[in-house]
């Protein structure tokens, strides 16, 4: 520990006045305009950066990503997830709103991207045991459950045996879920039960790591 004479605490407020002096403040705030990403989500925090999320990509979705598989996102938004996936042999993107695809479809318009409009529960088009991973984030946390039972039951038949499911869901057991009025009544004992009901076997579950959902991957 440092003595009473060190002049640790003043260097660290004074390198802290340096960094942030309106010059330095300005030019950061320039060069954020001008190199932003744009994407729409990313003001749900950003995976690059926010460490909760940074540990969901590095641990259930840059794991699975595979040039020789095919893969689904459901809801993707603007793409703040998508970005990571873009390396799948096919990528279908799947969404209840024309929109929002062509708001993806600004952003990433790769030709290994199908984009598909749904019915809300359903895939259109995706052949019968063609995908290798699944994945959703910041969709199935607004789904009520009879659709999250729906979409568990027409998956089943488009996803290949092993295949990984990896969905991200409301977690009303966090007082983050509870306050926000727009995410579905679910638990990770109601899910669990959800994807159990359907046919499927859990292969892990993350309860601890995001504040007001929870993750869980399972296959058939
Ligand atoms: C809150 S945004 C999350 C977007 C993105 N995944 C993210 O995390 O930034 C929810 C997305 O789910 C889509 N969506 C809503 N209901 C859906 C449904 N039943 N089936 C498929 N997509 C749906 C919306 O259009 C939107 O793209």
């Amino acid at each position: 520990m440092p003595d009473l004479d060190t002049s640790l605490h003043l260097d660290m407020l004074n390198r802290f006045k340096k960094r942030n002096g309106l010059p330095l403040r300005l030019l950061r705030a320039i060069k954020r305009e001008i190199f932003s990403k744009d994407i729409y989500g990313l003001q749900w925090g950003d995976p690059d950066v926010a460490p909760p999320l940074r540990f969901i990509k590095d641990r259930y979705v840059l794991p699975y990503v595979n040039a020789k598989h095919n893969a689904i996102e459901i809801g993707p938004g603007g793409g703040r997830w998508t970005r990571y996936i873009l390396g799948f042999g096919k990528l279908y993107v799947v969404d209840y709103y024309l929109e929002l695809l062509k708001e993806l479809k600004r952003n990433f318009n790769m030709r290994n991207i199908i984009f598909i409009k749904n019915n809300g529960t359903d895939f259109p088009g995706i052949e019968e045991g063609s995908i290798d991973y699944l994945f959703s984030f910041g969709t199935f946390v607004h789904l009520d459950k009879h659709i999250i039972e729906a979409y568990l039951k027409n998956m089943k038949s488009i996803v290949k045996p092993g295949a990984n499911i990896v969905i991200q869901y409301s977690d009303k057991t966090k007082i983050m879920a509870q306050l926000n009025k727009g995410f579905s009544d679910n638990t990770p004992d109601e899910m669990r039960q959800m994807v159990l009901n359907a046919g499927y076997k859990i292969l892990e579950e993350d309860t601890t790591t995001l504040w007001h959902s929870s993750v869980i991957r399972f296959t058939i």
